[in-house]
């Protein structure tokens, strides 16, 4: 710890910050039986507080009524003891912890408290379901391993802080009742008691409440800012989240750009051994990254890219290939290298693309001499297996898997079976990590609903290159996401800051104006008040974390996090209200409860 606590009736030192030359002094220590030992007549108990452990020792000679009470000390109970630090013998020392040199010899204790047996073991590291850690969280959280992890959470969340201290944010609160602010996902909604009929929405992102502190003048915003979205919660996915928000005026692209690789090259400098290249990193288009790697927050730690392949195989007399070029579609491979995989293995690659709505995987296993094995060779020209060949990279022996579909489908299946892939043949070097930027994403995306055909790629609000909106899908946008290790860990953009441009997206978008005007009036009427040219950034705190300390979810570096319900079992939230609670509210639940069958 940093300071010594300051003495009182429980403590005068951290247990965890004893160290040899403490020796001779008395000390008064508090905190949790970590661990009893009783050996040669002596009693040994490992104090633990939030600084580390300290082995107390019991005499029955000297502790007096204190080594009667040691007796009765079970794990987890609260002690509060004084006694005198002393050196430990050579042979006793125990150089694994660091106040392995000394012990505390208890002449005085206090029990504060006892506890139930705790459980599942704080004292040590094991796989414990996590239900049962969710709903017995106070034990769960004093595990060194979640200890560590807020920690090093808390560590990250000062250095941002401490960047844009320095270079000028103004920290600014905003509400977490609002209307809704659009990400993409469903709002959390709140029954309004004063104005019954009505609804706050929890916000998504402070995303229009930073602008609107842009328009004021504040040139440099800030937040470590709670966003809610009610998704489907996969591992990296929480319904509440932190990100650190940020807004900026008068910058472009390279601004915004800048002052985030700062902040996250001394992030990413907080953990020994996690090695990122040097910033500036690179730029891949979005455009890019969908064709090579089929998402855009592409692992770049490993290559099996995907190549575009229909060009070389255009005319040939496999149908199901020519049917989807004829229709429009794409054929794309990746040559997944020389892999011994059973007939069913290679079956089960077909659930993967099944997942992304592709039919299928065609595998042809390279032959010797630029040739194609397997029964679909037979459909190919040599010339054409030769141009594949060499766009792969193929050689003897290398398996090449195809998928014909959809541009975006066949994309996103073989996009989901490198990963596979690659995590199945551990083809991420251990240690590598990477980082670049993803940049010119399109504005907007077709949805194929024809009454509202178009949803915008980032959110609304962002800034298209071009006014031209006769052709929407051709139309760019200044976004940029940020991508560690095949994991999207922010994205911002320039923004609109004219009006006219932002009714434009909203009517793309399938708004009128008198929705646009109902929804996002105070934003449109804020734009006609002298709006500056801005942008920003927004990182996902939990994701940033969670890869940092090397654990698998989100929910591994949130206090109270909820499970992939929405749960939380702690708690119980969420919950049924009462009848009254609902009355006053206006509102009234049409949920039917399951009933028993019979
Ligand atoms: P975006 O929606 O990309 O942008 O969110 C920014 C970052 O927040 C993280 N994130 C999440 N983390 C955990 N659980 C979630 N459900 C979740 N959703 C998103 C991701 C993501 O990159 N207002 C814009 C930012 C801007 O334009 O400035 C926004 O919210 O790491």
């Amino acid at each position: 710890m940093k300071v010594a606590p300051k003495a009182n009736n429980y403590r005068d030192a951290w247990a965890g910050d004893l160290r040899g030359d403490d020796a001779g002094r008395t000390v008064r220590v508090a905190g949790w039986v970590h661990r009893r030992r009783d050996h040669g007549g002596l009693i040994f108990i490992d104090l633990r507080d939030r600084s580390g452990i300290v082995q107390l020792v019991f005499h029955p000679e000297t502790s007096g009524s204190a080594f009667a009470a040691a007796e009765r000390l079970r794990s987890e109970h609260v002690i509060s003891v004084s006694g005198a630090v002393v050196e430990r013998e050579e042979g006793n020392k125990n150089p694994n912890i660091p106040t392995g040199d000394i012990e505390v010899s208890v002449a005085e204790m206090a029990t504060l408290a006892e506890a139930e047996t705790p459980p599942f073991p704080v004292d040590e590291d094991v796989e414990v379901d996590e239900t049962l850690r969710l709903a017995n969280r106070a034990v769960d959280l004093r595990r060194d391993v979640m200890l560590k992890t807020l920690e090093l959470r808390h560590t990250i969340v000062k250095t941002m802080r401490d960047v844009l201290n320095e270079q000028d944010f103004l920290d600014v609160e905003t509400p977490i009742l609002t209307r809704s602010t659009p990400e993409g996902a469903r709002d959390f909604l709140v029954p309004a008691r004063l104005q019954q009929g009505s609804w706050y929405a929890l916000p998504q992102s402070p995303q229009l409440f930073k602008q609107l502190l842009m328009i004021a003048g504040y040139e440099r915003y800030y937040q470590i800012a709670r966003c809610f979205r009610d998704e489907d919660l996969r591992g990296f996915r929480q319904p509440e989240f932190t990100q650190l928000d940020i807004e900026m005026s008068f910058v472009d692209e390279a601004d915004v750009i800048a002052v985030m690789e700062e902040i996250m090259t001394k992030v990413f400098a907080l953990v020994d051994g996690f090695e990122t290249p040097a910033a500036p990193w690179p730029h891949m288009t979005y455009a890019e990254s969908m064709l090579r790697y089929g998402n855009d927050k592409p692992d770049t730690r490993f290559g099996m890219e995907i190549h575009d392949v229909g060009a070389l195989l255009s005319g040939s007399d496999f149908k199901v290939f020519q049917g989807v070029l004829d229709g429009g579609g794409v054929v794309r491979a990746i040559n997944a290298g020389a892999r011994e995989m059973s007939r069913s293995e290679l079956d089960g690659l077909n659930d993967v693309v099944r997942i992304h709505g592709a039919k299928a995987v065609a595998p042809i296993p390279v032959g010797e001499g630029d040739t194609w094995a397997g029964n679909l060779a037979k459909f190919f020209t040599a010339e054409q297996i030769s141009a594949v060949n060499a766009e792969l990279g193929a050689s003897a022996g290398d398996l090449l898997l195809f998928v014909a579909d959809k541009e975006p489908v066949a994309a996103a299946a073989l996009g989901g079976l490198r990963l596979e892939l690659g995590q199945r043949f551990g083809l991420v070097p251990e240690g590598a990590h990477s980082v670049l930027w993803i940049v010119d994403p399109p504005m907007f995306e077709a949805t194929g609903d024809a009454k509202l055909p178009w949803t915008a790629i980032h959110h609304p609000f962002t800034a298209p290159t071009t006014t031209d909106f006769s052709d929407p899908g051709a139309m760019g946008s200044r976004g940029y996401d940020l991508v560690l290790d095949g994991v999207e860990i922010g994205g911002g953009s320039i923004r609109i800051h004219e009006q006219a441009i932002q009714e434009q997206v909203f009517s793309v978008l399938g708004m009128d104006q008198e929705e646009a005007e109902r929804r996002f009036g105070f934003l449109l009427h804020a734009l006609k008040q002298g709006a500056p040219p801005h942008g920003g950034i927004a990182m996902g705190i939990d994701r940033i974390v969670a890869i940092l300390a090397g654990r698998d979810s989100i929910r591994d570096v949130i206090a109270f996090p909820k499970t992939a319900s929405g749960g939380d079992p702690l708690t119980g939230a969420p919950a049924p209200v009462d009848e009254a609670q609902l009355k006053e509210l206006a509102v009234k639940s049409t949920y039917i409860p399951p009933q028993p069958t019979a």
